[in-house]
């Protein structure tokens, strides 16, 4: 039996298959419905006066597909992978696994039922109505007990560290949606917070900042742990690194949430305390993102030829770009121009495409061939082509973004000496529009990349023969 398929018959790939396609499918989806909003901004006439494809309820249909349906099942299907690998041991229940599967899947079309119908709690990140959040509580529960329960009956005694960053993950997220789906149901369809006023507040960002530190940053460091020395062939820079990144990240993200919060009724001192946490955050992320690009040191040589390896070093690239902006973003002095503008989206993306979009698609180039018992991706080429579409996709939408950001806040606080404002709302609005039409440009980029991987993926997956394949794997 050869290796492959030994470990195809060892370890429960088929749950990891699932995810992984439906990952390039959500991430289809919910990046096309990405430039869909950002024509939207462009050209209002496109919500057709339909109440069902007005902006306002596109917007929580794009974040929602893009963070739970994309960057979730890159979550799962990367996750159930390296925690079967790493411990040497199958999945705790193959039956709980496909449920986290078929859970997941239910919770994604209901939300994209339910969001363009207008039924939302209103609360960013987690606007879907409560039979749904129980539905996502009932899912996360199982996915802990697999996880966990597979690292219990591991095979070694160590636990690599990115199952650390994956459990960590996996209990945050699941503390942070009971804690801020709390509600009182008046309806199916409608609910009320449990929280009242700042109280509400800050619960919700408390949610909303650890959604993004958790669900979008911890969860990717640990697929990030292992599929850069394993793409890159070498260990680690530095395992000791690793595990102090692991706790510095952990135990400073908690307390980060009030930087949403900045001058609004929100206690002064929390606010000061979530921007001194925000800013010391800074040394954990570039110390995870050092400690990833220089797995690398030594073989450099290998960025020239692999575009895999490229998408994941480029990913932590902009990991590092957007921790060194989001501190930054987090002293109220600067926030007193940055919030309400572009430049918090541009940040936003350069983290969410730049880096957890980047990192999920090089992960994924390695891991279609090993699930589907091939030797190599269809065509690298494409992956090539692919990664430079990315790429020019990401950087013209953020600096797009950062020079409308900052344009828009100049604007609006610019008076003239007798103390009324020099510029009008729509004056500025005006002046944002040709940036609209470049992140429109850069959006339809990222959109190409992702249709071009979707024929990649289909033809690895149905190719049978060796000499179907285009060229070799890059060394
Ligand atoms: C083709 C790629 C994408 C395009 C064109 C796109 C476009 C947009 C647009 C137009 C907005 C609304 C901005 C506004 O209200 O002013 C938005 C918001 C957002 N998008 Fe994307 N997006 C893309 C990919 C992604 C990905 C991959 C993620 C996450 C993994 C993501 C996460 C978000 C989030 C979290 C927001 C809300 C930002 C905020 O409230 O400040 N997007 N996106
Ligand atoms: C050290 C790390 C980071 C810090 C301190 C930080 C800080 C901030 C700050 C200050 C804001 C603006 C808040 C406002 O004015 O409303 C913000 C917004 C945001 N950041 Fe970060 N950021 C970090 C990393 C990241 C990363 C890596 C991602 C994505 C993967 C990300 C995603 C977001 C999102 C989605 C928002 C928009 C939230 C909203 O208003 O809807 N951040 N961040």
């Amino acid at each position: 039996m050869s290796e492959i398929s030994q470990a195809q018959s060892q370890y429960n790939y088929k749950v990891v298959r699932q995810f992984a396609i439906m990952t390039v499918v959500w991430g289809i989806v919910g990046m096309s419905a990405g430039v869909f909003i950002a024509a939207q901004l462009i050209w209002p006439e496109l919500s057709f006066d339909l109440p069902w494809l007005t902006y306002s309820r596109l917007r929580p249909l794009h974040t929602n597909a893009v963070i739970f349906a994309f960057g979730g099942c890159a979550l799962f299907a990367t996750s159930y992978y390296i925690v079967q690998r790493t411990s040497q041991a199958r999945l705790f229940s193959d039956k709980l696994a496909a449920f986290t599967f078929w859970g997941w899947q239910a919770v994604i079309v209901l939300a994209a039922v339910t969001l363009p119908l207008g039924i939302t709690s209103s609360k960013e990140y987690a606007e879907l109505e409560w039979p749904i959040d129980i539905l996502i509580a009932l899912v996360w529960i199982a996915y802990a007990i697999v996880f966990f329960g597979t690292v219990i009956k591991r095979k070694v005694s160590h636990i690599y560290v990115a199952n650390w960053f994956l459990g960590a993950f996996i209990i945050t997220v699941a503390v942070l949606h009971i804690g801020n789906s709390m509600a009182i149901p008046v309806s199916m369809t409608k609910s009320y917070s449990l929280y009242a006023g700042a109280v509400d507040a800050m619960m919700q960002w408390w949610y909303g900042h650890n959604a993004v530190g958790f669900f979008l940053t911890a969860g990717f460091l640990g697929m990030m742990y292992y599929f850069v020395p394993k793409q890159a062939e070498r260990p680690v820079f530095s395992y000791r690194l690793s595990v102090v990144h692991f706790w510095a990240l952990v135990s400073l993200y908690i307390w980060a949430g009030p930087h949403h919060l900045h001058y609004t009724a929100l206690p002064d001192w929390t606010q000061s305390l979530g921007m001194v946490m925000s800013v010391i955050l800074f040394v954990p992320s570039w110390g995870g993102m050092i400690n990833g690009i220089m797995t690398l040191s030594g073989a450099w040589h290998k960025l020239r030829r692999d575009p895999v390896l490229r998408f994941l070093i480029v990913s932590l690239s902009f990991y590092g770009m957007s921790t060194f902006e989001g501190p930054m973003m987090a002293i109220k002095t600067v926030n007193a121009l940055s919030h309400y503008t572009d430049w918090t989206v541009g940040h936003v993306h350069s983290g969410a495409l730049g880096w957890v979009a980047m990192v999920s698609i090089g992960s994924l180039y390695h891991l279609i061939p090993v699930l589907f018992g091939k030797a190599r991706m269809y065509s690298y080429t494409l992956v090539n082509i692919h990664f430079w579409l990315a790429t020019i996709g990401v950087v013209l939408y953020i600096v797009a973004m950062w020079i409308s950001g900052v344009m828009q806040g100049m604007m609006w606080r610019s008076i003239n000496a007798d103390g009324t404002l020099t510029y009008s709302f729509v004056e500025s609005l005006e002046a944002s529009y040709p940036f609209y039409f470049v992140r429109f440009l850069g959006g339809l980029c990222v959109v190409a990349g992702m249709l071009i991987m979707a024929y990649n993926v289909y033809r690895t997956v149905r190719g049978t023969e060796e000499h179907m394949y285009l060229e070799t794997k890059p060394a």
